[in-house]
């Protein structure tokens, strides 16, 4: 892969890196991953506190099947967004799109960056459509793919949990990747 590394500046100012996870980020990974609150890791599809499964991604990078996107400021890890692809098959095309922003990082634009700049790379890609799965209650998730050119295709009523066991829906968000109608970020 080419050299990657990009500056963002979010709407307070303040600046971050983005750039792919490499296998060093592993402590940094660990450290990220244990600040973040009960609420934010529900909407995650892995038990990303467990130090085995930081282990498996940073021992398995692969970024033409996932490429994790990395913000960083000041030497910390602040958010990480990942673009899932599959290299062969009828979704060959489709990419999907998760991202978890740091509790003090969130609000100021971060996780629609993260999510812009992997729409960018699903079109150096080559694919064609993006799909983000997110909790009905997930409101700033819904909110910021929505900023970045997503819309609700589907609503999955009572296929998910909530953090008391309830049932609560699932919404499928779909980015149509070169006619995508993305909004600029508001100050
Ligand atoms: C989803 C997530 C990455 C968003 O990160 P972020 O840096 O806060 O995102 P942004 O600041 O770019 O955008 C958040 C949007 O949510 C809005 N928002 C925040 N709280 C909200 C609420 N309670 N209700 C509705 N909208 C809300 C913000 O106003 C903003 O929208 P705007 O740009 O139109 O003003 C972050 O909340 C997170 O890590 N959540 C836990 C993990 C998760 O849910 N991931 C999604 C699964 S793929």
């Amino acid at each position: 892969m080419k050299p990657y590394q990009k500056e963002g500046v979010l709407k307070d100012g303040s600046r971050v890196i983005l750039r792919p996870m490499v296998k060093e980020d592993r402590e940094k990974l660990l450290e990220f991953f244990r600040g973040l609150d009960e609420k934010d890791l529900l909407f995650l599809r892995s038990d990303v506190r467990d130090p085995a499964v930081i282990d498996r991604w940073v021992n398995n990078i692969d970024y033409r099947r996932a490429f994790p996107l990395l913000a960083e400021a000041g030497g910390r890890i602040v958010g990480d967004g990942t673009l899932h692809m599959r290299l062969m098959g009828w979704k060959r095309h489709v990419g999907n799109v998760r991202v978890v922003v740091a509790k003090e990082y969130q609000g100021k634009g971060l996780g629609t960056l993260l999510i812009n700049e992997l729409v960018e790379l699903a079109g150096e890609y080559g694919l064609e459509k993006l799909v983000a799965e997110i909790h009905l209650q997930a409101h700033s998730a819904l909110a910021a793919f929505k900023r970045a050119g997503f819309s609700t295709k589907a609503v999955f009523e009572d296929l998910v949990k909530d953090l008391t066991g309830r049932s609560s829906d699932l919404v499928v968000m779909v980015c149509d990747v070169e006619g995508r109608d993305r909004r600029a970020p508001e100050s």
